[in-house]
């Protein structure tokens, strides 16, 4: 780790959803590493803030704000930016738009809420997503010019994707289409790195033991004990430093798949890629709310 602190120390980094889960593993992994973190998130998660509060930047040498955001709303995400420059004093080197929601408990497609022309997953999952990267390229191009448009990398962007966009199921189909636009995107802006230092990455956690997953018992029914592997968040942070800090290893554009624990992660193929693989890949649950949709839609009980 000695090498990868020396590469990151007196960094600054902007993680949407870092109040929790995956994102809040991500955070403590950057300020361990020497990187000043803004956390941008609706809200913080009990236990995230008491580690805020607790948090000595003396002991760490890094510092952490909290700023309350909604990532739904383009002049909070760019009010982001300019907290992060005025805490730390230069723009971050490092964005993650992280936050996200899963269809379940509430699954807005089938239950047919947001009639009003948007649906909300979408807006947090894919267009906050897609917004926060054009706000990082337009300050990253501007500290990159302001420092005398040095060649190399100037700024990465880490997306938050699912193994979901490879698995697309009728119970989480705006999930699904989330993760997907997501890859889609990550690998559109592959070809930044060469043209002007932007480096744009994503992760695609497997099922992962976060509130998101664990919190709410419908969304835990997914997941079958007997044959199913919850992640440690932990696992997903560790990926996320690498593509971060690996940048021989892992080209931009990459869609890093995290199905299993010490380091055992794959690479998603655009194209002829087998689908995911190892025990952090499997949902063997939800058949009630298999039932609950064909009742929706008044077909048979048979799945
Ligand atoms: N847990 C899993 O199994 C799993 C699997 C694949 C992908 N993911 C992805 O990982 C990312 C993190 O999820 P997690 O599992 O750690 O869940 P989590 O619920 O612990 O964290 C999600 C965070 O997003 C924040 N958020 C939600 N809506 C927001 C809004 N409108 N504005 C600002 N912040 C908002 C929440 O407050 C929360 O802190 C998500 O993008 C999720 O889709 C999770």
């Amino acid at each position: 780790m000695a090498s990868t602190t020396a590469f990151l120390k007196g960094q600054a980094a902007i993680v949407t959803g870092g109040g929790s889960g995956i994102n809040f593993s991500f955070v403590k992994l950057l300020v361990e590493s020497g990187v000043n973190v803004l956390i941008a998130d609706i809200a913080l998660y009990p236990s995230t803030k008491t580690w805020l509060e607790s948090h000595n930047p003396d002991e760490t040498g890094s510092r952490v704000e909290y700023l309350q955001t909604d990532v739904r709303d383009w002049s909070q995400l760019e009010r982001t930016f300019d907290v992060c420059i005025a805490q730390f004093g230069k723009c971050p080197d490092i964005v993650v738009p992280g936050a996200g929601v899963f269809d379940l408990p509430k699954n807005a497609f089938w239950e047919d809420v947001d009639k009003d022309g948007h649906y909300n997953l979408l807006d947090v999952n894919l267009v906050h997503p897609i917004k926060m990267t054009r706000l990082a390229i337009k300050h990253m191009l501007e500290a990159k010019k302001a420092k005398g448009d040095k060649p190399g990398i100037c700024g990465t962007i880490v997306h938050v994707s699912s193994i979901a966009a490879q698995t697309p199921a009728l119970l989480i189909p705006l999930y699904s289409a989330s993760k997907s636009g997501v890859n889609s995107f990550v690998r559109s802006m592959a070809n930044l790195q060469d043209v002007c230092g932007i480096r744009v990455v994503g992760v695609a956690p497997g099922m992962t033991s976060t509130p998101l997953m664990v919190d709410d018992p419908v969304t835990l029914s997914l997941f079958d004990p007997e044959r199913d592997t919850l992640l440690p968040p932990e696992e997903l942070a560790r990926a996320m430093l690498s593509l971060v800090v690996d940048t021989d290893k892992y080209a931009a554009g990459t869609i890093l798949e995290v199905c299993d624990t010490e380091g055992r992660w794959r690479e998603v193929s655009n194209l002829n890629d087998p689908g995911p693989q190892g025990p952090g890949s499997t949902i063997s649950g939800g058949k009630d709310i298999a039932y609950g949709i064909f009742k929706t839609l008044g077909v048979g009980p048979k799945i």
